[in-house]
């Protein structure tokens, strides 16, 4: 072992000219150079600093900081933005302290990633679970209802606040405009879980009335956008935006300066300035550039036997609330597992982003070119001609993975244990979990403390672990938390 290995990696996987379908968003150093930022790239290291006279202070902001927050606060049409160093995990965590007092309740969506469960813990707040509806056709998490979270504060009328993501994982959204009316009605706070959708607003204004409307545009009242993921900013940057004057900005900023780093990176800060530009200078070309390569990729994907991709905007058969820059693939009626597809694509140097069952996802961002869509369009050709010389077509869509069904089946939820203690996951049928078992990515908890585990959960933990996926909070010796007396 040399210290040399992460480096290593990276140099070699850079030289490889890979296509990214996965985070970030920016894909690489071709749209910096391509919109004049490629000086601040050939100075990387020259522009790492700390706050020098006149670099602003990004807990006081009043300089350059103060500028770039006012530039997304009208990006974005919020009343305050704020930039962050430490990704939306950072932001919803400062975002929910700062709504939900200690000892009170949040209401959260079930399938929230595990950010928000960590805010439950350095909070002291209890949650009540808002589950999603699935999507039968496919057999994943769809969107939380207006329906459901009027019924949650009926019976929670202590609770403060209620967040949830959208889009999820899947690129699916939920009716933000009449959930905010909802919330609001009973004079409560809408978080929203941004992070796979910084980019929403930006098609909205360009007009693509196939594009899911933001979350900002819709009456929330925190917004937080992962800029990493989807648009050109360095990974863990990000942006929370402050809509509305029902969370009180200074204990915001306060809670933020309690969770984000005391030496921002101000290339991290550098690179949300760019994306900020790019936007306020490029946003009808880049838009539309994005979208005319996801709408030719699309159309050739009806084309292409034994693929099936979900909400196809050209397939009239389903109708989901999506952001098509997710595109989720399936191709389990030629036999294929999304780790199996995935394989054969990353063999053709196509990299995806999550693997869930059938569905392989992979996900778009503003860097991605129409080069890079054809190439995935041509390799699933190829994919699909290779599978259809081996194997009959079923032309049946199946389910995306257990995961989801978690969803389904609501695992019985008891206090969070005290005490804890550690044992096998073949013996966890029937006990109360005590931490988290998180599947990553996509990091939403499978099983969370005061669940009580089920031998089907046990199996398919057991299942992806054999598998070789990753699962926070099973160790090494495959173990878990569970309570210690019950
Ligand atoms: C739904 C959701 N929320 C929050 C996060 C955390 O975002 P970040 O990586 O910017 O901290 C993720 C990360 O994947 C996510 O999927």
């Amino acid at each position: 072992m040399t210290a040399r290995e992460i480096v290593n990696f990276l140099t070699e996987h850079a030289g490889r000219k890979t296509v990214s379908f996965h985070m970030p968003g920016h894909k690489g150093s071709a749209i910096y150079r391509r919109y004049g930022f490629g000086e601040f790239l050939d100075n990387i290291m020259d522009c790492d600093i700390t706050e020098i006279p006149g670099a602003d202070n990004l807990f006081q902001t009043e300089g350059i900081l103060k500028a770039a927050q006012d530039g997304y606060a009208s990006l974005y049409g919020a009343k305050k933005s704020y930039l962050l160093i430490n990704g939306t995990s950072g932001g919803v965590i400062a975002a929910i302290t700062a709504a939900v007092p200690k000892g009170k309740k949040l209401i959260m969506a079930r399938n929230c990633h595990k950010s928000i469960y960590n805010a439950l813990i350095l909070g002291g707040i209890e949650p009540v679970y808002a589950y999603p509806e699935m999507v039968e056709e496919y057999g994943i998490a769809g969107e939380i209802t207006a329906g459901e979270i009027e019924r949650l504060l009926t019976e929670n009328p202590d609770a403060e606040a209620v967040i949830l993501p959208s889009p999820n994982y899947y690129g699916i959204c939920s009716d933000i405009r009449k959930i905010a009316g909802t919330v609001h009605r009973h004079g409560k706070v809408l978080i929203v879980d941004q992070a796979h959708g910084a980019h929403l607003k930006f098609f909205s204004e360009c007009g693509y009335s196939d594009m899911p409307e933001s979350a900002e545009e819709q009456g929330a009242d925190i917004v937080v956008n992962s800029i990493h993921k989807t648009l050109a900013s360095f990974t863990q940057s990000a942006v929370l935006n402050l809509m509305s004057d029902r969370v009180d900005n200074y204990t915001l900023e306060d809670r933020l300066q309690m969770i984000q780093s005391t030496s921002p990176s101000y290339l991290l800060m550098a690179s949300l300035d760019i994306n900020a530009a790019l936007l306020a200078e490029h946003k009808t070309e880049l838009m539309k550039e994005w979208h005319d390569a996801l709408t030719d990729f699309y159309r050739e994907a009806l084309n292409i036997r034994g693929l099936s991709v979900i909400g196809n905007p050209f397939d009239s058969r389903v109708r989901v609330n999506l952001d098509i820059t997710k595109i989720n693939l399936d191709m389990s009626a030629l036999g294929l597992s999304a780790a199996e597809l995935e394989e054969k694509l990353m063999a053709r140097g196509i990299y995806a982003e999550l693997t869930t069952g059938s569905i392989l996802m992979c996900m778009t961002g503003i860097g991605n070119t129409a080069e890079h869509l054809g190439r995935l369009a041509d390799a699933l050709k190829e994919i699909s001609g290779e599978c259809l010389a081996g194997a009959p077509e079923s032309g049946k869509i199946s389910a995306a993975s257990a995961l989801n069904r978690v969803f389904e089946v609501r695992l019985e939820l008891r206090p969070i244990p005290a005490e804890r203690e550690r044992i096998p996951l073949a013996q966890g049928a029937g006990r109360v979990c005590a931490s988290s078992i998180i599947p990553y990515p996509p990091g939403i908890p499978f099983v969370c403390p005061g669940e009580v585990l089920t031998p089907e959960v046990i199996e398919y933990i057991k299942d992806l672990r054999c598998a070789g996926e990753k699962v926070i909070g099973v160790n090494d010796k495959g173990e878990i938390t569970v309570g210690k007396n019950n």
